[in-house]
């Protein structure tokens, strides 16, 4: 089931994205929407803190960035990005089969390459106003962190 809350702080944010990274699946799965500035990548940052991560940031221009962490993270930001084809033609299938875990900002970009089971996130808001962050699971694993967190 589908759950919305509102996060006053970046801080907040932050920690949501380290409580949803250690209740993640292996090969766990995140596609993030929301505007320019939402919060996608300190929601990203959190997740990669809860994998010992001092720093992370956004990959516009390079698309993915890998972190050596156990389990691995690509964070992808898929922005740039026109169409599917462009993120399969570098190597999409080779890193959803490497196990590691995968933050996916502006997945609208690339509907169809999500796989079925993930959690879609959809930050809303701006500047310094608080965020309205609804979760979406898909799947049964994502079901459960959804009612845990
Ligand atoms: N409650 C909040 N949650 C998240 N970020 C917040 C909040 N309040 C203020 N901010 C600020 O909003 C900005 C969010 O920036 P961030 O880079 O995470 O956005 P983004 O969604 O990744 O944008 P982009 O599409 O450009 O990648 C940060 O500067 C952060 O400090
Ligand atoms: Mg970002």
């Amino acid at each position: 089931m589908e759950r919305t809350m509102t996060l006053q702080t970046e801080q907040d944010m932050e920690g949501l994205g380290t409580r949803i990274a250690r209740a993640l699946p292996q090969g766990g799965f995140v596609a993030l929407y929301g505007d320019l500035g939402a919060g996608k990548t300190v929601l990203c940052r959190g997740v990669g803190r809860a994998l010992g991560l001092g720093h992370l940031s956004s990959p516009t221009f390079t698309i993915v960035q890998e972190y050596p962490t156990v389990p691995p993270l690509f964070h992808f930001d898929a922005y740039r990005l026109s169409d599917e084809d462009e993120l399969y033609a570098m190597g999409f299938e080779d890193y959803l089969d490497r196990n590691g875990l995968i933050l996916m900002e502006w997945a609208d970009r690339v509907p169809d390459a999500l796989p079925g089971e993930r959690l879609d996130i959809e930050i809303a808001g701006s500047g310094v106003e608080a965020r309205r962050v609804r979760l979406l699971p898909h799947g049964t694993d994502y079901e459960r962190l959804v009612s845990e967190l």
